[in-house]
Order: C-alpha cells, then structure tokens, then sequence
C-alpha cells in the first residue's frame, strides 16, 4: 500500500489504529508525527509525554488533524476527575482513561465532565479495569482480600460498572475481548494494546495479537507502540496494519 493508499477522514476504517507516542518529549513526538504523516490519523499520549509537555501537547497534535487519546488513567475523588476530564475535553482530544476501580461515582463525573468539556459528545470516557501488570495475587493483596480473586471476573464487574455510567469503553488485552463482549455486546468500545504484526518480535509483551485477531476479537480501537515506531520503515508498518485489516474484511 503506498502512502497515498491510507484511509483518510472521509473513510475511516472500523477499526482504528492508534499510535503510541512513547517519547518523553514534543521533539520525539514530532518526528514520529512527521514520519508517519497521513499512515495515521490518530495518537496516545501517555503519562510521560503528558507530564513533560502539558496539554500544548494535545493542541499541537489538533493542529495537524490528528484525533488524540490521552492516556492519563485518572483516579481521584469523583469532582476532581470530573474537572480533569474537563479540561482534556477541552483541549480536543477524542479518548480520556480514568481507572474503572475509583467507583461507579467517579466513572460517572468523569463522563459528565467530558460532557462538559466537549458537549458535543466528542470525547470519550474509557476504563481501565485491571493493569496486565496486576495478577489475582497482587488484586487481593490490594485490596486486602483472601486468596487469589478471579482476574477475568473483576474485568466484568469494572467494565459492567463503566457500560451503566455511559463510558465509550474499556482498556483489554485481546484475550479478554471476547468474554467482555459476550457479557457487555456493543455497549462497549475496546480498546486493545499489545498489537503486533505477523511474524513481529512480541519485545516484553507476554501475550500479542495481530491487527487482524484484535478485530476479530471484537476491537474498535488498537494500540500500536513499537510494531510501528520501532520498525525500520515506519509508513510500511502501518500499511502492513491496515492490510491485515482489510485482508480480514474480504
Ligand atoms: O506495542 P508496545 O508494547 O510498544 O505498546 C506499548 C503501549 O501500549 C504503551 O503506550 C503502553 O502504555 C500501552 N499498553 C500496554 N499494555 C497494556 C495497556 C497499555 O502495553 N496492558
């Protein structure tokens, strides 16, 4: 696929690559952003680039029609997110993390404040139920309980609590996907990380999928970190994403 090739605003496809903009500062940013110039359309900014660069981060990207997913994982008594997505709403961006587990009050101001922010509906509200860092040991030990809890069962429970207080979704390892969709069906987006192309090196993520098997799994949006910004050619790692993608589709 060469460049010109890639979907544009008017055709986006189902499935939405986002890229990871892991770099600690806008000069990194810029030159993954210049780099892959049309391949993509749409951008994480994390913790790092976040706290280095401040929400100027947010506009910049705006400027240059890109959609933005901050990427901040909030948690906090509910008026303080509530503020907090407020302000990322305002600043333009399409996608805003808060953790699922601070409570259905607080899933909800989040919500209301994105609301306020962008009243157009315009940004999105997604839950991070459990870190893939955090096994069933380390939930009870957490939260002072007995005996390993079932991860897969505390996944259903925080993104049941994020589909009633009207979240566009949820953060999920593919393979979680699909029980997720079993139980909440397309009342939830996901959002999948861990994304590589066939055949590419897994780095320090135990457990991958393909652009491809995300989709099929049941995503709406995929995370792309180093499949892309690390690969030799940047633009053709993205178009090998929107080929598996569309090779899924016929
Ligand atoms: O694809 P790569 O491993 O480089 O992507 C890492 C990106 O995906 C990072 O921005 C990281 O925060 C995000 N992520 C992840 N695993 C999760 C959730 C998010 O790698 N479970």
């Amino acid at each position: 696929m060469t460049a010109g090739a890639f979907p544009t605003a008017g055709a986006r496809p189902t499935v939405i690559p986002i890229v990871a903009l892991d770099v600690p500062d806008r000069a990194g940013a810029e030159a993954i952003v210049e780099r892959l110039g049309e391949s993509c359309a749409f951008y994480k900014v994390g913790l790092e680039l976040f706290a280095a660069e401040g929400p100027t981060i947010v506009a910049w990207l705006r400027g240059q029609g890109k959609q933005v997913f901050v990427d901040l994982k909030l948690h906090d008594i509910p008026n303080t997110v509530r503020g907090a997505a407020r302000s990322v709403a305002r600043h333009g961006a399409s996608l805003l993390t808060i953790h699922a587990s601070g409570g259905a009050e607080m899933i909800a101001a989040a919500v209301a404040g994105a609301l306020e922010g962008a009243p157009d509906g315009g940004c999105g509200i997604l839950g991070v139920t459990v870190l893939t860092s955090t096994d069933g040991h380390g939930l009870a030990a957490a939260w002072g309980r007995s005996g390993p809890l079932d991860v897969q069962q505390e996944v259903l429970r925080l993104a049941g609590d994020v589909a009633e207080q009207g979240g566009a979704g949820i953060v999920c390892s593919g393979h979680e996907a699909a029980v997720v969709r079993a139980a909440h069906g397309e009342r939830l987006g996901l959002l999948i990380p861990g994304i590589r192309l066939p055949g590419g090196d897994a780095h320090d993520q135990r457990r991958v999928m393909t652009p491809a098997a995300a989709a099929d799994a049941g995503a709406r949006w995929l995370i792309l970190g180093r499949a892309v910004t690390g690969a030799a050619d940047p633009v053709a790692a993205m178009g090998a994403v929107y080929a598996d993608l569309e090779a899924r589709a016929v």
